[in-house]
């Protein structure tokens, strides 16, 4: 099997601002050129929508990818509010979120829009991350696998044999709560989705796991065979201490 590549990923969910995004991204470009090469794995912001032509223009020239935090599944039309791949792509951004668990819970995102926002973004050749993951009432009612099996197979099928993407793992009870999943609980679960996207060929698939990343606590998950990286949120506000994770998945690379 060829090994997942490893990517931590920033979600800035509806934070920052065009002076803030600047700084962050200058230091962190700062703090990436300073760290031995091929650095081989993905650094990957995802900033809101206002601030992505700032960010890319920002970003050129160092190691840090640009990413959306969503996208729609029509080229274009009547989707008040909604932002297009062609729109992304005018701007050099080929990353975005998709799923994200504050999408489904707050905009009645579902298994079905979600297949076709992937679908989309395959078919535009924009990679996404594509966010699944279990509340506490589910989890405690022992349904995490039957959750997230639903939520995987509902875009299984669409996800390409050779293309790059990743699934994001954020149980909902830890995401912004400080109660991060343990090893063992991120594990299980990471290795459930592995063997399911194995039946698919699929394997290489990078597996993030997110909800309460933080530096202190970042190198045991990813210590976890089935853990690929992160996404992290309010970690990952702080230039410092997203850099701070990106050093130990680099230096974590070699030994996954
Ligand atoms: P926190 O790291 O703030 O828990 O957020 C996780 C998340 O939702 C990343 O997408």
């Amino acid at each position: 099997m060829k090994k997942p590549r490893l990517i931590v990923a920033g979600n800035w969910k509806m934070n920052s601002s065009l002076a803030d995004s600047t700084r962050y991204l200058e230091a962190l470009g700062t703090g990436l050129a300073s760290l031995p090469r091929p650095l081989a794995i993905d650094v990957v912001i995802a900033a809101p929508f206002t601030l992505l032509a700032n960010c890319m223009q920002t970003a050129r020239r160092t190691d840090i990818q640009i990413a959306a935090q969503n996208v729609h599944w029509a080229d274009t039309g009547a989707f008040t509010g909604e932002t297009s791949c062609s729109m992304l792509k005018e701007l050099g951004v080929n990353w975005t979120l998709i799923g994200h668990s504050e999408r489904r819970q707050f905009f009645g995102e579902t298994d079905v829009t979600v297949r076709q926002r992937a679908q989309q973004a395959f078919h535009q050749g924009i990679r996404p991350i594509i966010c699944i993951g279990e509340t506490l009432a589910e989890r405690e009612a022992g349904k995490t696998e039957a959750v997230v099996s639903r939520q995987l197979e509902a875009f299984i099928e669409v996800l390409p044999k050779s293309g790059e993407f990743a699934i994001a793992y954020e149980p909902v009870w830890a995401i912004g709560t400080g109660k991060t999943a343990t090893p063992q609980q991120a594990e299980e679960v990471h290795a459930f989705i592995r063997a399911r996207l194995k039946s698919a060929n699929l394997e290489s698939t990078p597996l993030l796991y997110g909800g309460s990343v933080k530096p202190d606590n970042f190198a045991q998950l990813l210590a976890q065979p089935n853990v690929d990286g992160a996404l992290i949120g309010g970690a990952s506000l702080v230039a410092a201490d997203f850099l701070s994770m990106v050093r130990t998945a680099v230096s974590l690379r070699d030994k996954k």
